[in-house]
């Protein structure tokens, strides 16, 4: 373990909270990020016979739509949950695509190798992600492209800050996430961070766009409640001391919250704003 990873250790969730999590993901989260992962891939310019790894990939929310535009795709995540549900998706389409267990720290593959690699919401998380990135330009052929997906600013965030709300409404004296702790999810929200740490990688003609929206549908507090806790153990772990009734009075804000919201439509739609990089090794 590297000194940040050691530093960052306590604000990482373990493998086992990702692998616990791996069905929510799959149901509730990968299958709506289809447009983040096209306007990345089209940023990167992938293209149909590309070798493109995809770098803690989940269930596939980036590398099944590269696969589906033809390149071809090892996707690699810590969780083996993860990775089987990915491989399950990717035989079921008939995808020119694999998955590996391996901790992005430490990519077990080999230099110079991939035309494209990218992570969507994956090393925009991880303890030190410095490293991460190294890792990410390393295995990338000269000449190739780097891309990372990560969120913007937190506070335009809707999904996040609709359940930070409702955690607050049902729970009094809830304090929400430390202040002076910013969760590793944000550390390259800011664009220009973003961008020193891709060049610090090593990458050249790096852009950074903030131009892009996550767009979020959900129909009910419960859809809600079950993309938040799906799609990361951070929110999992906030409630995770909560009473059933709690818990209950929460969704039942969220309900209300995604109500208004939707007006007399029947669904919600939230936004999270996305800082995207993209750079050539
Ligand atoms: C929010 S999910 C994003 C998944 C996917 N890229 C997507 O866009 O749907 C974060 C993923 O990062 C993985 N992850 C977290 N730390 C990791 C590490 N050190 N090495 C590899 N994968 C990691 C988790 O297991 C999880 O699958």
């Amino acid at each position: 373990m590297t000194d940040l990873e050691q530093d960052h250790a306590g604000r990482a969730a373990p493998v086992e909270a990702w692998d616990a999590i791996a069905a929510l993901y799959d149901e509730h989260v990968a299958p709506g990020e289809v447009d983040v992962a096209a306007a990345g891939l089209r940023l990167a310019g992938v293209r149909a016979g590309d070798g493109f790894l995809d770098v803690a990939a989940g269930t596939g929310g980036l590398g099944l739509p590269a696969a589906r535009l033809g390149a071809r795709v090892l996707a690699t995540d810590w969780s083996p949950r993860m990775i089987e549900r990915f491989e399950a998706r990717a035989r079921a389409e008939g995808l020119d695509a694999e998955g590996r267990v391996m901790d992005c720290h430490a990519l077990d593959l080999r230099d110079d190798t991939y035309d494209v690699t990218g992570s969507q919401f994956g090393v925009m998380l991880v303890p030190d992600q410095p490293r991460a990135l190294r890792e990410m330009v390393r295995v990338t052929r000269p000449g190739g492209r780097v891309l990372v997906i990560a969120y913007g600013d937190p506070a335009g965030f809707e999904a996040f800050q609709f359940f930070l709300g409702a955690v607050r409404a049902a729970v009094p004296g809830f304090a929400g996430p430390a202040a002076d702790e910013p969760m590793l999810e944000f550390q390259v929200a800011d664009p220009h961070v973003l961008h020193r740490r891709l060049v610090g990688a090593g990458l050249r003609d790096v852009t950074v766009a903030t131009d892009q929206q996550e767009r979020i549908t959900v129909r009910s507090g419960r859809e809600l409640w079950d993309w938040t806790i799906g799609g990361n153990p951070a929110p999992g772990m906030i409630v995770a001391d909560l009473t059933p009734e709690q818990r209950a009075e929460i969704v039942r804000v969220l309900d209300r919250m995604v109500g208004e919201r939707s007006g007399r439509g029947c669904s919600a739609v939230l936004t999270a704003p996305l800082t995207i990089g993209v750079g050539t090794k």
